[in-house]
């Protein structure tokens, strides 16, 4: 038998990992549709947004907007924030929680944000000043842990060094990401296991994208390994507009599909996601990768009435 955790947290990742991708302009009235559908199906965190440069990343200009127009009926609302005018403007806007990012390589912190990590790094206490002032958790991103669309493998004293700083400043959780998706379980299960020995008490959040299908198994290993926090996104949407050939996130459905039939428990109600998918599909005007939405739950009755499968 597999040691397994009874519950785990599913962080909701597509408003912001997703819709930062899309070519179109999504509609602010339809980010926040989503983000309602996916707190009224039981999601407890949601990572609504960022707030980043609109040059940089024009799909989110309207950050502020949906974080005041949001059902705020419970869940945790957080934003990602590459830097500190970052910080401000989610503060002000009202987040609940900030998601700072920042990458465990050099070539892609210069492509995502314009910085050395050094540079990066050196604007943390302001950041965890702010935060602290305003008693808002932060949540601290280290992006690229297992690799690097640039210069390819990332060492792990480089991964661990920005844990280090993360964790000095008192992180609420580090979130490690697999930003363009190099990890297999070996690597996952390693880094996992390696930071849980350093620091016995963090939150260790997984962020793993499907490049190369490993997404899902690196996920179980995680977890069979202590993890008990993953990102995740509606649909399978996602990637990083700074990573050549970028590919979606865990599809939150495919995820409460498996864990619950696993006996793991997320919270989230599966017809409501599956649900909710369907209706980001027709949003976005294209297929997901999502796998669940298009075969449905177990029970053929079910599959047949959400997803219109014949059996
Ligand atoms: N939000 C909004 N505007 C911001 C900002 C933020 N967080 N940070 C900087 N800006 C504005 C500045 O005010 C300035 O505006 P101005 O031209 O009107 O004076 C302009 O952006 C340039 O500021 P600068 O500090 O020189 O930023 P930059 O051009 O070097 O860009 C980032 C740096 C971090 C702002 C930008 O690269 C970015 O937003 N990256 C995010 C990438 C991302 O979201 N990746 C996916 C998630 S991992
Ligand atoms: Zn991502």
């Amino acid at each position: 038998m597999l040691k397994l955790p009874s519950r785990v947290k599913i962080r909701e990742v597509g408003p912001r990992d997703g819709f930062q991708i899309e070519k179109e302009f999504i509609p602010t009235e339809a980010k926040i549709e989503i983000i309602n559908a996916l707190a009224d199906a039981g999601v407890s965190d949601i990572e609504a947004t960022a707030f980043v440069s609109p040059k940089a990343v024009p799909q989110l200009r309207d950050a502020a907007e949906v974080i005041t127009k949001i059902h705020r009926n419970g869940a945790v609302y957080s934003a990602l924030v590459p830097n500190f005018k970052g910080a401000q403007n989610a503060i002000a806007a009202g987040v609940d929680e900030i998601v700072v990012v920042i990458s465990a390589s050099d070539a892609h912190n210069q492509a995502n944000v314009r910085r050395t990590v050094d540079e990066s790094v050196a604007d943390l206490d302001d950041i965890f000043s702010l935060a602290a002032e305003k008693s808002i958790p932060v949540i601290c991103s280290a992006a690229t842990a297992f690799g690097c669309p640039y210069q390819g493998d990332v060492p792990e004293s480089d991964v661990m060094k920005l844990v280090d700083a993360y964790t000095s400043r008192s992180a609420a959780a580090v979130i490690l990401a697999d930003t363009t998706g190099m990890a297999t379980p070996t690597r996952t299960a390693d880094l996992v296991k390696r930071v849980k020995d350093r620091y016995p008490d963090l939150e260790i959040i997984l962020h793993l994208h499907n490049n190369r299908g490993t997404a899902m198994s690196n996920l179980l290993v995680a977890m069979m390994a202590g993890a008990t926090v993953f990102d995740t996104a509606l649909g399978g949407m996602g990637g990083c507009p700074y990573v050549p050939q970028a590919a979606g996130n865990l599809p939150t459905e495919d995820v409460v599909f498996m864990l619950e039939d696993m006996g793991v428990g997320t919270g989230i109600d599966l017809e409501s996601i599956i649900r909710a998918s369907l209706r980001l599909e027709k949003i976005v005007g294209k297929t997901l990768p999502g796998q669940v939405m298009k075969s449905g739950p177990r029970d053929p009755k079910r599959a047949a009435e959400l997803c219109g499968i014949i059996p």
